[in-house]
């Protein structure tokens, strides 16, 4: 595959914008940056690259796109990384009149060492090329590509970030509000309890910013907080009621979570 045509990445000097750079840079692509005081220009950057990916916050996406709309030429090749997809989509198809566009959301973080197995989610816009190129050179890594429309996509991140974000939060806020010593909670945890904190862990890495829109800009999140609460109170007031009730209820909501585990066992193995 021909690998001697410019990339040149918006947002640049960001954190997935350098990884996004270090990666192409590592497969021989030239690579050009731009940042909001360093690097080229933005139309300068748009008329030295063939493909163009955007790497900038989710709130300043819509005014980089009408910036650069005008100097998108046919041979030119957009992609953006927005960890929502139906606006940055609509602003794209909007005001992008040219060339190929690929929106995507790599659905990891700038500090990964490794992607084999991660998941990149695709949306074909507009175009072949992009598309074809796109994929291979993320299935030489290994990664799995999910083509999914940006209407499902922010659906399930309504769970998959929103909610699990939320909750992790929370679980922070109760360790903190627990009075417990963090030292002894991680000297006496069990195997399953490590796990969520490794998670819980990997918050340190991570901006307040990016985690904000993610939390407040996902139509679905509002619906899935709020699922989260109700479901509390429910299974709260039901381990609330006389001994042999609680127990019922308690059976019957360890039966439903065990029922999602067998699919879960399933699904997750042969993934
Ligand atoms: N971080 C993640 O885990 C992750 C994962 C998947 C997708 N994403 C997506 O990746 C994108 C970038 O996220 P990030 O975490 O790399 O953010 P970041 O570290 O804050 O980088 C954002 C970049 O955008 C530039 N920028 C900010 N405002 C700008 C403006 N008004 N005009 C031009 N450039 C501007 C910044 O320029 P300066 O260098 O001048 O500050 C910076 O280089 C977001 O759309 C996010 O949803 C992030």
């Amino acid at each position: 595959m021909e690998s001697n045509f410019t990339i040149g990445i918006i947002g640049g000097y960001g954190k997935m914008g350098t990884f996004f750079k270090n990666f192409f840079e590592k497969k021989g692509y030239p690579v050009v940056l731009s940042g909001r005081n360093k690097g080229l220009e933005k139309i300068e950057l748009v008329k030295q690259s063939k493909v163009i990916l955007i790497s900038v916050p989710i709130k300043v996406f819509p005014e980089i796109v009408k910036e650069i709309s005008s100097y998108i030429e046919d041979h030119h090749w957009v992609i953006d990384i927005c960890s929502l997809k139906a606006e940055p989509v609509k602003v794209m198809k909007d005001f992008i009149k040219k060339g190929e566009v690929l929106a995507t959301h790599p659905l990891f973080g700038p500090y990964e060492k490794d992607l084999k197995g991660k998941i990149i989610a695709i949306w074909r816009i507009k175009g072949d090329n992009l598309y074809k190129w796109f994929k291979s050179i993320m299935e030489e890594e290994k990664l799995n590509i999910i083509e999914i429309s940006p209407e499902k996509h922010d659906q399930i991140m309504g769970l998959v970030q929103v909610l699990n974000h939320f909750w992790l939060i929370l679980l922070a806020k109760i360790i903190n509000d627990s009075g417990l010593d963090l030292k002894d909670i991680v000297s006496l945890t069990t195997t399953s309890f490590f796990k969520q904190l490794d998670v819980l862990r990997r918050l340190s890495y991570q901006d307040a910013r990016l985690y904000a829109r993610i939390q407040l800009d996902n139509p679905y999140g509002k619906k899935f907080r709020d699922l989260l609460c109700k479901n509390c109170l429910e299974f709260n007031k039901a381990l609330n009621l006389p001994e042999e009730e609680r127990e019922k209820k308690f059976e019957e909501y360890f039966t439903l979570a065990k029922n999602i585990a067998s699919e879960l066992e399933k699904l997750i193995q042969t993934y």
